[in-house]
């Protein structure tokens, strides 16, 4: 009896290292704290229910190999990230992780630091002794992009070295790896041998977003779920949710390490023609900038439902997304809508969950009337 009882207890336990299905990979941005009035997003307003991780966005790099601490630490951050791990107290099942790179980081020290064994020896030394004095549960890497942006092609292949050593290193302590990667079909066959990437990963962040936007002249949804019939080119064809995923599967990368990355936000364009508002339709640059996230060509879907909700709200059937349009301002954003169906998406392929950029761009005040956090809400909602 007491065996069969272990043999169970065995049994179970390994069921749940195995079933790595419904994680909700959370970014906590942490210069949202700057943000004005109902914008204005700190560590204390994050559910910790609602992701099964959270990740602090972001620290850099320095080119001897060692974190270095990109915000204004000594004055707020250290406070913010007291804050981040006090989240700990509401649910001790989260896993907070440290994340490292992003866009603005660029791709030169990375690529230096991945060539040189002896610096990424470096890297790994530091990266653990940073999450060991702060607490964190793990590393997630977002360089941006391997042999991109200021990087060279020997990057494919230091990627992985990388993070084999880093994950080694993680694992040994029980911690885990995560980074995340593009989306775009094009970018990944210029960055990433995928099958290797994914056997030194614990969790893929797929970047299923950015596929459009004002760093081209005409209209696009910067993440459509499909295709669309006005998509011309093969490559256009390819910049969508689906056909992005469906890559990543095809080159090898295990579904229940990848999870479908997600927007709380969206992307916009001045339309040349205000009477023409289709895809393609030519444009002369971003949208204006929101009050809260305060970039031209970028829009929070927590400033969309507060402040734009008398816009023309429009749907499209094929690439299953919405756009709103007033004037010669066009948005295009995800809403819960067509959060719920990229999630059924992400089950339909067995994923291993989603990952959302970011939490501050969430309605998580719940000013517009559908309760706090309506697009991680439809998420947990919907993700099995
Ligand atoms: C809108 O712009 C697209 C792309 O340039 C063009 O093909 C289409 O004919 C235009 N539609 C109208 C109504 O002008």
């Amino acid at each position: 009896m007491s065996k069969l009882l272990a043999i169970l207890a065995f049994a179970s336990a390994f069921m749940v290292l195995s079933a790595s299905a419904g994680n909700v990979v959370c970014y906590f941005a942490s210069w949202t704290i700057y943000r004005p009035d109902n914008g204005k997003f700190t560590a204390l307003d994050t559910d910790p229910n609602l992701c099964t991780h959270i990740l602090y966005a972001f620290v850099g790099l320095r080119e001897d190999g060692s974190v270095s601490v990109l915000d204004d630490w000594e004055m707020t951050g250290l406070e913010e990230l007291a804050h981040l791990m006090s989240l700990k107290e509401k649910n001790p099942n989260v896993k907070i992780l440290l994340s490292m790179g992003g866009w603005n980081e660029g791709s030169q020290k990375y690529s230096q630091v991945a060539a040189n064994p002896g610096l990424r020896q470096a890297m790994v030394t530091s990266v653990l002794s940073f999450i060991d004095q702060y607490g964190f549960d793990g590393f997630d890497l977002d360089w941006e992009y391997p042999c991109q942006r200021g990087g060279v092609d020997e990057d494919k292949v230091n990627f992985v070295t990388l993070l084999g050593e880093l994950k080694s290193a993680l694992n040994a302590k029980g911690m885990i790896l995560s980074a995340a990667v593009s989306g775009g079909i094009a970018s990944c066959k210029l960055s990433y041998d995928i099958a290797k990437v994914a056997e030194n990963l614990d969790m893929i962040n797929v970047m299923a977003y950015d596929f459009h936007g004002a760093f081209e002249p005409f209209v696009g949804h910067y993440a459509p779920l499909y295709a669309s019939h006005l998509d011309q080119t093969d490559e256009q064809k390819t910049l969508n949710v689906a056909a992005g995923i469906q890559y990543w599967l095809d080159e090898g990368a295990p579904p229940s390490k990848i999870n479908l990355g997600l927007g709380s936000y969206g992307r916009g364009f001045a339309l040349a023609d205000p009477t023409n508002t289709s895809l393609y339709a030519a444009t002369y640059g971003g949208s204006e900038a929101g009050p809260y996230t305060r970039a031209m060509g970028v829009i929070g879907y927590n400033e969309v439902c507060e402040l734009y909700s008398d816009w023309d709200y429009f749907w499209d059937d094929e690439q299953q997304v919405p756009h709103i349009v007033k004037g010669n301002q066009w948005l295009g954003f995800d809403d819960p809508k067509s959060i719920q169906l990229k999630v059924e998406f992400a089950n339909s392929k067995n994923l291993g969950g989603v990952m959302v950029w970011s939490l501050d761009t969430d309605d998580f005040r719940g000013i517009c009337g559908n309760g706090p956090y309506p697009i991680l809400n439809a998420i947990k909602n919907t993700l099995h």
